[in-house]
């Protein structure tokens, strides 16, 4: 048989997965791992996505994305984030955000261009930053900061081969977030060194606290190098239908339009006008889940601090707890699987989620509130309270 391609071949399985599979083993597990929330998506959506099914709509739409969704998309950027986009030469539609930064990465890095991400990160950065055999470095963030990758850990990695830096706020798997302040200054740094920015913001409005959150597009002078991308997936608990949209200039923007066809030349038809309704009529629905988020996240976080070996920060927005387990005085992965062996609660080990990740978990809390409940009184019972 020949070989199968480096990427292939280099390619390594998620651990979260592998904790997530674990679980599966036994029907009173309690999974904390995978980061999708435990709604089913709103029922005004599936409703639209059933009734454009019934009504035939089942072909391929323009590659952008049907022009309903994306004049509803420009006009929710500008009205929440005050980022100005052209439904017709700014926007393009995705499968999820997965998709839209796989896209991005295709058309912004060339082998051996270096990409800056925080450490710990979302796993799939890495992934694809080496399917397009770029090389990923790491801006390792810190706990006692919140852990934000700001400005003054960003600058110092900044070479000539780098091309890209990727932000993430509300971040996973650490819920940290970026101010204004913070990105105020990685916009400065974006104008004095130009160089191509994704903002991938899908946790946008998982925010606690009154906090708000910010589009780095909104800074001046940064038209040519930021590219926006966000998701239905989180916000409207709508992570099986694959919906996210891409928001960058005219010109990068013609340029992912023709490797989108190559790619997944469109996403379905339907449940591009569910997404709509979504935009249109989900406020209510997001309420009512960051309520339940923020209720979960304040009993998990308080109640982690008062069990052995754990200490946890307050995660700012997201859904994911991050706590410090060094006190165990082993690798995350171990700690995971003590869990795991004596609970069977199931948590993903930090070092899944890159260098940075080891010494913590993460715990994702858009569960439901009893099954936090559940999850903690177990911690407590196996490891004891302080
Ligand atoms: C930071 C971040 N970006 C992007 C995604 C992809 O989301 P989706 O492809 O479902 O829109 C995720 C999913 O976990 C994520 O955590």
């Amino acid at each position: 048989m020949p070989q199968l391609s480096t990427a292939a071949l280099t390619a390594v399985p998620s651990g979260v997965r592998e904790m997530f599979e674990k679980g599966r083993q036994f029907s009173d597990s309690i999974d904390l791992t995978l980061g999708e929330p435990g709604f089913v998506s709103p029922k005004h959506v599936i409703d639209e996505g059933v009734k454009y099914l019934l009504d035939g709509r089942t072909k391929y739409t323009p590659n952008a994305g049907i022009p309903e969704l994306r004049e509803a998309i420009a006009e929710k950027l500008w009205i929440e984030n005050g980022i100005k986009c052209d439904p017709y030469k700014n926007l393009i539609v995705t499968a999820g955000a997965t998709q839209a930064l796989m896209l991005a990465m295709v058309a912004l890095v060339n082998p051996g261009d270096e990409v800056i991400l925080q450490t710990p990160n979302w796993p799939d950065y890495l992934g694809q930053i080496d399917m397009v055999n770029g090389k990923a470095v790491w801006a390792t963030v810190k706990e006692e900061n919140g852990f934000k990758m700001t400005a003054d850990i960003i600058e110092p990695l900044i070479t000539e081969k780098t091309k890209l830096i990727i932000i993430n706020s509300p971040s996973n798997p650490t819920g940290g977030i970026l101010d204004y302040e913070d990105l105020e200054k990685i916009a400065e740094l974006v104008r004095k060194h130009k160089v191509f920015i994704i903002s991938d913001e899908p946790y946008e409005k998982l925010i606690y606290d009154g906090q708000k959150h910010y589009s780095l597009a909104t800074f001046p002078g940064l038209e040519d190098y930021v590219l926006t991308i966000n998701s239905f997936s989180k916000t409207y608990a709508m992570t099986g239908w694959r919906v996210g949209y891409i928001c960058a200039n005219e010109y990068i923007m013609k340029n992912l339009i023709k490797l989108h066809e190559n790619m997944i030349a469109s996403i379905n038809e339907a449940f591009q006008f569910a997404a709509i309704s979504a935009l249109k009529n989900g406020e209510k629905d997001v309420e009512r889940m960051v309520a339940v988020y923020k209720s979960n996240r304040d009993y998990l976080v308080e109640n982690l601090n008062k069990i052995k070996g754990f200490s946890c920060i307050m995660p700012a927005g997201a859904f994911y707890a991050f706590p410090n387990v060094k006190e165990f005085g082993m690798s995350s992965r171990e700690v995971a699987n003590l869990i795991f062996d004596k609970t069977h609660v199931v948590v993903a080990p930090g070092s899944a989620f890159g260098p940075g990740g080891e010494g913590y978990l993460r715990i994702c809390y858009a569960s439901s509130h009893d099954r936090v409940v559940e999850a903690v009184e177990r911690l407590k019972a196996a490891f004891g309270t302080k």
